[in-house]
């Protein structure tokens, strides 16, 4: 059936790539793009389907705007956050307004207008796991966050889920492990170390490497996300992740040697504080309940199509790169 979507954040990562996924389905749907154009959205993500979609520039924390949008729509999808934890280390205010009370005044528009939502979650909920635990997340793990980024995220899930208990609000969550593929910002590690490798700069590791990150394209993630929205069961929490997990090191040797580089060819810089040494996911009940699977088996082929795409899209990635690196230089990483 053909819904009219609400997606907050789409013009970031993954919520631009999952613009793109909803019109490549061809189901009929209509998109708007609610998204402020911090300085990790830009309007240039969805310039392919520009002439496809309503695109209006606001914030979630508008309420009046908020509630007018959610109003003329049947599904909000809720992509809008401060994504990332080394800029919440240095400044968490906006973490704090985006992510609580962007999604608080969100919520309520969805409780006066009764529609259905999706809010968009992270595995840095549950903190971390010892390099050696053979457990992994599940929905049942216990809240643990460490970064300003992640506790704003948890804070955020709870207040859906409070919602939903309280108020009935028709709510489903996910927590996604971490992303990788195109229209993603150069301050995280996959595209900052390939757009470092392109200018001729070394690469950056934190720490020892061997922190460990369960990668999945963004594709098996909006993928993941369209068979909740389609099948997914009111209140509940789904994990996605596609068993992708990889040291930080082991990333960067593949990374060098996609792009033709010796495997030690990148400098150890100081660690990010409370840096996460873990995050796996148990996605089971997801592929059991709902039948997905991810198509990106091989995280080798999926890194490299990824170079290909910023190889091919420097004009896109160009303008973030001195700012990013400028910020970083600040933080000594
Ligand atoms: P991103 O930083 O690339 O994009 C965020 C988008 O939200 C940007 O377009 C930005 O302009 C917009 N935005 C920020 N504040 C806003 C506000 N107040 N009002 C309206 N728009 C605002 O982030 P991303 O990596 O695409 O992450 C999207 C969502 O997925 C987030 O909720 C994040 O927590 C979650 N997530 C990300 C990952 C990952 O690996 N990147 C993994 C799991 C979950
Ligand atoms: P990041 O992309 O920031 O995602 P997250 O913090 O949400 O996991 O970082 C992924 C991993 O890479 C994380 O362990 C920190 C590490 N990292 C580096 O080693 N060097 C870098 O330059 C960056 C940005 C991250």
């Amino acid at each position: 059936m053909a819904i009219r979507l609400l997606v907050t954040g789409g013009a970031g990562f993954i919520g631009s790539n999952f613009v793109h996924h909803t019109l490549a389905m061809d189901a009929g749907h209509t998109v708007t793009v609610l998204d402020a154009l911090t300085y990790a959205g830009s309007v240039s993500n969805l310039a392919p389907v520009a002439d496809r979609i309503t695109f209006v520039h606001g914030n979630i924390t508008d309420a009046a705007l908020v509630d007018q949008l959610v109003g003329e729509h049947d599904v909000v999808v809720h992509f809008a956050a401060e994504s990332h934890n080394d800029n919440s280390l240095s400044n968490p205010r906006p973490f704090v307004d985006t992510n609580i009370i962007g999604t608080y005044t969100i919520l309520e528009a969805v409780r006066r207008h009764g529609n259905r939502l999706h809010h968009i979650s992270t595995d840095e909920v549950f903190g971390d796991l010892e390099l050696d635990d053979p457990a992994k997340f599940t929905s049942r793990t216990p809240y643990n966050p460490s970064s300003p980024y992640s506790s704003t995220k948890a804070g955020s899930d709870l207040l859906v889920r409070a919602w939903v208990r309280s108020f009935g609000l028709q709510a489903t969550i996910s927590n996604c492990s971490n992303n990788y593929g195109p229209y993603q910002h150069v301050e995280k590690f996959l595209p900052r170390q390939i757009t470092n490798i392109i200018d001729g700069v070394m690469p950056k590791l934190y720490g020892s490497g061997q922190n460990v990150r369960d990668w999945i394209h963004v594709d098996d993630h909006n993928a993941a996300v369209h068979n909740i929205i389609d099948k997914g069961r009111t209140g509940e929490t789904y994990l996605i992740g596609a068993d992708g997990e990889t040291d930080n090191k082991s990333a960067l040797e593949m990374l060098l040697q996609l792009m033709g580089k010796p495997a030690d060819w990148y400098e150890h810089v100081s660690d990010r504080p409370g840096h996460d040494l873990r995050y796996a996911i148990d996605s089971s009940d997801l592929r059991a309940e709902l039948g997905w699977t991810p198509q990106y088996t091989s995280f080798e082929h999926g890194l490299a199509q990824t170079v290909e795409w910023y190889r091919a899209n420097e004009a896109w990635w160009r303008p973030q790169k001195d700012a990013t690196e400028a910020r970083y230089k600040t933080l000594g990483r």
